[in-house]
């Protein structure tokens, strides 16, 4: 007889935030900036050695969860060192060259500026050219909450106001203010599928899909990295619908941290400027055939319609009116042939052809990321929206399921939905699925 699984293992205990904390302290590391030690989080030792900008977001929120708030505050302050006078954050900070071996064609080529830095003697870039999700004012939000330390959040707020002015002034392409990526890699979830209707007419393999996206990062450094340029020429402009609902959640936070620093008239500006995107996330995007957001794919001027997690994140946003939060729910969240599997969420709904459980494909040339599997991150978000949509059980039972996985297999970068083994080419004690520890 087949055991079902022991749930008692679910609970937040002691010895999950001890677990937790040993995984965070074995990846901290330290930055030394202009004489000046800060400390910042790899997202794991082996596959991940840098700085990655979407990943210290989470990693801030865990450390005032394990009650660290001067861990919390020195990972975003280190986020902001290598911000640009213009505002803009890079996705990957290379704290640590000794780790930065570049090879030409290799990512850490083809993301970067400079031509000649595979050559051994030539200067090596400090910073990846692109963006990853806009979750800072939601981090800072929730150190400022734990600390109410005004003094640091003074000195963060208009470096952060910048950040999202960045967005507005580089990333839209029309007066609706949604912002697109101009790379899959920008999303946070890399070879996702819902990226494939845009680089393909076809079903692509993971193979495929790789071999077409190195070839988009290559004309987007031919084009300089240049937004200007990239907006005109570039091949890949996609509005984000994950991307979007984060930096519109990003303006609602940033307008509430204006607030608590009793700064009059930002809270109203930041408020409205999210209400108009998020009213364009709903016209641009939202099928209502479907009940889903969809990308949408700015050079052809349509849809992408692929069913991953990304047309779920909306969920998050409390603004979203009720009736659009109760579709996501009763026609996909609780929908066993798509999202809701033995270990949901999947970041790829099971009835798509490119769902893949396991990782571990003979023919795959890559670790095929999104495709498929579970991750820790993506849950800790949805919980979060589906709380505040009133969705208490469903929220409950994920986030239940979730601390399972970790309890039992350890904090792996991703889990297979369906029988919630960790991926066998995943990266093991990786920092953000400590999350499962900020779920209750
Ligand atoms: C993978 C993930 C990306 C994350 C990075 C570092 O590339 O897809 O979202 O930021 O790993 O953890």
């Amino acid at each position: 007889m087949v055991r079902p699984p022991d749930y008692s293992l679910t609970m937040v205990d002691d010895d999950l935030i001890v677990k937790a904390s040993a995984v965070m302290d074995h990846n901290s590391r330290q930055a030394n900036y202009h004489g000046r030690i800060y400390r910042y989080t790899v997202p794991s030792q082996n596959h991940y050695p840098f700085q990655w900008f979407w990943d210290s977001c989470f990693h801030a929120i865990i450390y005032t969860r394990l009650n660290l708030p001067e861990r919390a505050k020195s990972e975003i302050d280190c986020l902001f060192l290598r911000q640009r006078e213009n505002g803009f954050m890079p996705h990957i900070q290379f704290w640590d060259k000794s780790k930065l071996k570049i090879r030409l064609h290799s990512w850490k080529w083809l993301e970067t500026r400079p031509f000649l830095s595979f050559l051994p003697f030539s200067p090596k870039p400090s910073t990846s050219e692109e963006i990853q999700p806009p979750i800072l004012a939601q981090a800072i939000e929730e150190v400022y909450k734990k600390t109410g330390d005004l003094v640091w959040l003074k000195t963060v707020l208009q470096k952060t106001e910048r950040y999202y002015h960045w967005f507005s002034d580089n990333r839209t392409v029309d007066s609706g203010g949604l912002i697109v990526i101009i790379a899959p890699f920008e999303s946070g979830l890399d070879q996702s599928p819902a990226y494939d209707p845009v680089i393909s007419d076809r079903v692509l393999t993971p193979n495929q899909s790789l071999h077409i996206t190195r070839q988009l990062a290559f004309s987007n450094k031919l084009l300089l990295y240049n937004n200007f340029l990239i907006k005109r020429f570039g091949r890949f402009l996609v509005k984000d619908v994950l991307v979007n609902t984060l930096y519109i959640q990003g303006l609602q936070s940033l307008g509430r941290l204006y607030g608590y620093a009793g700064v009059i008239g930002k809270e109203d500006f930041f408020r409205k400027w999210s209400e108009r995107v998020q009213g364009s996330l709903i016209k641009e995007c939202w099928d209502k055939e479907a009940g889903l957001f969809w990308n949408v794919d700015v050079r052809k001027n349509r849809y992408s319609k692929l069913k991953t997690v990304i047309s779920l994140m909306p969920i998050v946003l409390e603004t979203l009116p009720g009736e659009t939060a109760d579709r996501l729910v009763s026609d996909h969240f609780l929908n066993s042939d798509e999202f809701y599997l033995p270990y949901p969420i999947p970041s790829v709904a099971k009835d798509e052809p490119s769902f893949r459980a396991s990782d571990n494909h003979p023919a795959d040339l890559t670790r095929p990321l999104w495709r498929g599997s579970t991750w820790v991150n993506t849950n800790w978000m949805i919980i979060g929206g589906l709380r505040r949509h009133g969705y208490f059980k469903l929220a409950d039972k994920i986030a239940e399921k979730t601390r399972y996985l970790v309890k039992k297999h350890g904090f792996w970068e991703y889990y297979n939905p369906i029988d919630g083994k960790p991926g066998e080419l995943a990266a093991r004690n990786f920092s953000w699925s400590t999350l499962a520890c900020c779920m209750s």
